[in-house]
């Protein structure tokens, strides 16, 4: 861990206020800690903007009953090999599985899978949570 350092900050009463409540309902236990966080989002973001590498999970709730559909979902992510670092597929109940991929790269690409999965019959639900790639 690099050296910790102080500065102040001056800003307005009424933001302050806004803020204190703001990580109160995010359970931040201090300022610092909260402030670190927002510095690191809008780091991250930058990142995935200027490097577009990114590291994440797309999450997929299918009824498996659908016709070929496993097969196809198989398929669009074989074309997506240079990004999936993973997968686990869980057995929801009868009808419906949850695939989890765990990804790794283009911001671009891991947003086209989604979007590709997501635009399959038979795929209830899918989701995108992107994150940074740990270098900042
Ligand atoms: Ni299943």
């Amino acid at each position: 861990m690099s050296k910790l350092v102080r500065f102040g900050v001056s800003l307005e009463q009424e933001l302050l206020t806004k803020f204190d409540r703001l990580i109160k309902a995010r359970n931040y236990t201090n300022r610092s800690e909260a402030i670190r966080d927002l510095i690191r989002e809008e780091l991250v973001e930058r990142e995935w903007q200027t490097s577009g590498e990114i590291a994440g999970a797309i999450t997929i709730v299918y009824d498996h009953h659908c016709r070929d559909l496993g097969n196809k979902l198989t398929d669009i992510q074989h074309d997506f090999l240079n990004i999936i670092i993973s997968t686990q597929h869980l057995h929801l109940d009868h009808h419906n599985c949850l695939e989890i991929l765990a990804i790794k790269g283009s911001a671009k690409k891991a947003q086209k899978l989604a979007n590709i999965l997501q635009s399959v019959k038979g795929v209830k639900h899918a989701t995108l949570s992107m994150t940074g790639t740990g270098k900042i």
